[in-house]
């Protein structure tokens, strides 16, 4: 089967290849990887190339290469071996990949063994290709957070050109969001149906599936939305429930996106879990409504402990100056994780790379409860796209943790805050790309507003 291709795709292709020639003067080659073993070799979990050969490339090749060369792309993969149509279907070779994708040469796998000086390269997380690469580059690669010499200089490389999104890219992540707002739509639509977690997320699941797109990441979809990355589907859903689902798409080259919403299993929140809801709105609003290019996504999520922290105040849960408490790290005994990440090829775009993506070159991850789980520290720049999700969740382990309950013990009305023992978790994400003059909201057709989402469930 060969992928339909635009000749807009190509030219992309090689625009990302010649804007990388101009940060580096040493050649490239980037692997693809391949299908990791479920429970026996010949039953495989579904092959995902890596995000960085995805975005030179293009296409989800497997068991492949490209060396990149001064603008110039050579592929390195193995024609389908014989026999295999009667498995997998008649397959293109290589020499049609080749022509497709715009390369400039085309060999064996084994090839690439004369082709090795002095290039660099960034080590999968495939474990099976990370040996290969080791073995042939025959040096150590660790590990790909910790780049070293030219495989540092072509991880900075490639985070300088996957910072920010081409037109192309932008194409592919609006379809991811598209379909991403539908699944959502179903799944409250769906929910006064269903009777367990796991009959929404198939409802959700189900519209991706149906546009030939995967799921992101793992879906959550729970009422116990404290859980942060909840993946057990079992619980029954009850009235009185609120259900979280963070439930993203990804386009077949890769693309992702990654909305929260949180919902009332009636089809009608609660007093308590309405003003809850609305605190994690009005954060959720303020912090979008502040991004622009130039303003540092760290005074974003500050914004939204703010925000929180206010509410929480006006709402007797929490005691004192907002400003000191946030200055107190409070706003985390609430809403521990960080307003959000990076977005493109991965969910948490770079994430392979541990920081070096996330935090601008010097900087580092703060130890302080709370800041310590912030996944993007830098100033926004045109063509970025990041999430914003703040929530709010009520965590027995970090309520009961020595430290907190040393710290915090004085400033949280704890009876007060038993009034609100209907609201575990809430989270509202949407995904949000820098613009010259401020954002757009690729998500904005899902509603946030606790009217609209009522509606969306009674509907
Ligand atoms: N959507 C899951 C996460 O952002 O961690
Ligand atoms: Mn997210």
């Amino acid at each position: 089967m060969l992928f339909k291709i635009s000749p807009f795709l190509i030219d992309i292709l090689r625009q990302r290849r010649e804007k990388l020639s101009h940060l580096i003067d040493f050649p490239a080659i980037l692997w693809s990887g391949c299908a990791n073993s479920r429970n026996f070799p010949a039953n495989l979990y579904p092959f995902r190339a890596s995000s960085h050969f995805l975005y030179f490339a293009g296409f989800p090749l497997e068991n492949a290469a490209i060396r990149l060369d001064q603008g110039r792309l050579e592929l390195f993969m193995d024609d389908p071996p014989e026999g295999s149509a009667l498995w997998h279907g008649e397959m293109p070779q290589r020499n049609q990949i080749a022509e497709l994708i715009g390369a400039d040469a085309n060999y064996p796998l084994t090839d690439l063994s004369n082709f090795l000086k002095n290039a660099a390269t960034i080590v999968v997380q495939n474990p099976i290709t990370a040996t290969e690469q080791r073995q042939l580059l025959n040096r150590s690669l660790t590990s790909a957070k910790v780049p070293e010499g030219i495989d540092l200089e072509l991880t900075k490389a490639i985070i300088t050109l996957r910072l920010t999104h081409d037109k192309e890219a932008l194409n592919e992540l609006k379809k991811a969001a598209k379909v991403t707002i539908e699944a959502h739509q179903a799944g409250m639509k769906a929910t006064k149906m269903s009777q367990l977690e796991a009959h929404v997320r198939a409802a959700m699941e189900a519209v991706i599936i149906s546009h030939n797109m995967t799921c992101s990441y793992n879906s959550i979809v729970t009422v116990n939305g404290e859980v942060l990355h909840n993946e057990h589907y079992h619980h029954s859903l009850q009235t009185g429930d609120l259900l979280l689902a963070d439930v993203g798409a990804e386009t077949p080259m890769g693309w992702a996106a990654d909305i929260t919403r949180t919902w009332p299993v009636s089809g009608t929140f609660s007093p308590t879990q309405r003003d809850i809801y609305q605190v994690v709105l009005n954060a959720h609003d303020q912090c979008i409504n502040a991004m622009k290019p130039g303003i540092e996504y760290q005074d974003i999520h500050r914004i939204a402990a703010t925000v929180i922290t206010e509410g929480l105040v006006e709402l007797g849960i929490l005691k004192g100056n907002p400003e000191d408490l946030v200055n107190q790290d409070a706003h985390a005994l609430f809403f521990p994780h960080g307003i959000g990440h990076l977005l493109g090829l991965d969910v948490h775009d770079m994430e392979d790379l541990g920081d070096l993506a996330g935090y601008e070159l010097g900087r580092v991850r703060s130890e302080r409860f709370g800041w310590c789980f912030l996944r993007l520290n830098r100033p926004l720049k045109p063509g970025m796209l990041v999430t914003i999700e703040p929530g709010f969740y009520q965590v027995p382990a970090i309520f009961n943790h020595p430290k907190n309950q040393e710290k915090y013990q004085k400033i949280v009305n704890w009876e007060r805050l038993e009034q609100f023992a209907d609201v575990r978790g809430i989270r509202i994400e949407d995904d949000v790309l820098v613009t010259e003059t401020g954002t757009e909201i690729l998500t904005q057709d899902l509603p946030t507003t606790i009217e609209e989402i009522e509606a969306l469930v009674q509907s």
